[in-house]
């Protein structure tokens, strides 16, 4: 503090601002989308039905839903050209930055998409980018793969479309499981909005210099990547493989989380804003039970994750700091089991996340939010003057 300006590290105690579509509850671990709790939507609504809630403010009428699915599908072949720059990147390039480029690269294929003031120009762009960002993703995976690129099919839902792009194999018929297609509505939906969260506020503020909704997601996307943040999906996965490749010893994972010195973190644990359970984290635990026992997987890796977890919630250093697992510690062992690759883990996080990134876009540009330009408090040099270079 200079007695006028306070700082406030990563923004702790700052409201950046009101917001009517998620209302968490640390303490308690409530969530509740739009006044719908967690718990109700994953179990009854599918993630196109809570995407429109989130974006619209109520759960959609079944002829609302028709015409957005209908409008999203209008919208989703993506310009063919985007592939030569997808063609450009390496194969060891991480998908969460080929996304991130290729979002921001549709601008330029739909340049009406930049300057979005009317509530019909926002809702053009929201629906293209629904219905084009679902292809990218498959595009990104299947180029890593070798595999043709595709589009899924019109007739699907949004969900099932989008395995279809996804893993559907040349000369084979894709069928769709229904554990695996609820696995992933479910998934999506836990991920959808979380409030102010770090990816959700770096859209809020590059939006608020009114930059186009696709720049903003872009600049989304890139946050979300971070090992910190969303990252953190593929980040337990590789934690749990090396503690499975070290003979299960958890004892020296848990350790080295302790260690001041060891800048190893037990990922998947802790949160900013949850000082009790995550309530994702508690139904997508149950859901990858589930899913592994409906699809038959012995994964050893669920095994250590629960040993970990139960090591954790009774060790003084994670129970007085009130770390407990978050919503990236289990979705890995899903996306495992429903055969996404690792490095596309944070990009199925990006895939549930953007409605909620939409919504939040549109509240802050509806709101008329100012351009987001925080202060600082200077400790610099005082006014010195320029020395020639021959006299440094
Ligand atoms: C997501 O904000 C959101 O809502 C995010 C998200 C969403 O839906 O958008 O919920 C998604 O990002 C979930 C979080 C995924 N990240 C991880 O799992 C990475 C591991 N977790 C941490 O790095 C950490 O817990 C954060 C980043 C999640 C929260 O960090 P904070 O709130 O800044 O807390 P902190 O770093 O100040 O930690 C407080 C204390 C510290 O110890 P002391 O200095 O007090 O002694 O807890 C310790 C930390 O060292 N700590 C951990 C730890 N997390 C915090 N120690 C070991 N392992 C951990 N995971």
């Amino acid at each position: 503090t200079n007695g006028v300006i306070t700082i406030d590290r990563g923004f702790k105690n700052t409201g950046s601002c009101e917001s009517e579509i998620t209302f968490l509850d640390g303490e308690k671990g409530v969530l509740r989308y739009r006044g719908y709790s967690i718990e109700e939507l994953a179990e009854k609504a599918d993630f196109l039905e809570v995407a429109y809630a989130l974006i619209f403010g109520n759960l959609p009428t079944q002829e609302q839903l028709n015409k957005f699915h209908a409008d999203i599908k209008s919208k989703s072949v993506v310009d063919d050209d985007i592939k030569k720059i997808l063609d450009a990147f390496p194969k060891t390039a991480h998908p969460m930055g080929v996304l991130s480029s290729l979002t921001s690269a549709l601008t330029a294929f739909n340049p009406s998409s930049v300057n979005v003031d009317s509530e019909e120009d926002m809702y053009n762009s929201i629906v293209k980018i629904l219905g084009k960002f679902p292809v990218l993703v498959s595009w990104t995976m299947r180029k890593k793969q070798g595999l043709p690129l595709n589009y899924g099919s019109t007739s699907l839902g949004y969900v099932e479309n989008i395995l279809k792009m996804m893993f559907e194999q040349p000369n084979e018929s894709y069928e769709i499981s229904p554990i695996i297609k609820d696995a992933l509505d479910k998934l999506l939906i836990l991920h959808a909005d979380h409030e102010q969260n770090c990816s959700t506020s770096t859209v809020r503020i590059v939006g608020s210099s009114h930059a186009g909704l696709f720049a903003s997601l872009s600049a989304g996307i890139s946050a979300l990547w971070g090992p910190l943040h969303g990252g953190a999906n593929q980040a337990v996965l590789e934690m749990l493989e090396a503690i499975k490749a070290d003979g299960g010893d958890t004892k020296k994972y848990m350790a080295k989380a302790k260690d001041k010195n060891d800048p190893f973190r037990l990922m998947g644990f802790g949160h900013r804003v949850y000082k009790n359970f995550d309530p994702r984290a508690r139904i997508i635990k149950k859901a990858a039970d589930e899913v592994l026992n409906d699809l038959g997987i012995e994964d050893p890796i669920l095994d250590i994750a629960k040993g970990l977890e139960q090591e954790a919630l009774s060790d003084p250093y994670f129970v007085d700091r009130k770390l407990y697992p978050n919503v990236d510690f289990y979705s890995g062992i899903i996306y495992r089991a429903m055969g996404i690759p690792v490095e596309m883990f944070t990009v199925m996080f990006a895939l549930g996340r953007l409605p909620g990134w939409i919504a939040q876009w549109k509240e802050m540009r509806l709101n008329k939010e100012p351009i987001g330009r925080p202060r600082q408090v200077y400790t610099g040099e005082n006014l010195r003057s320029f020395v020639e270079i021959e006299n440094r």
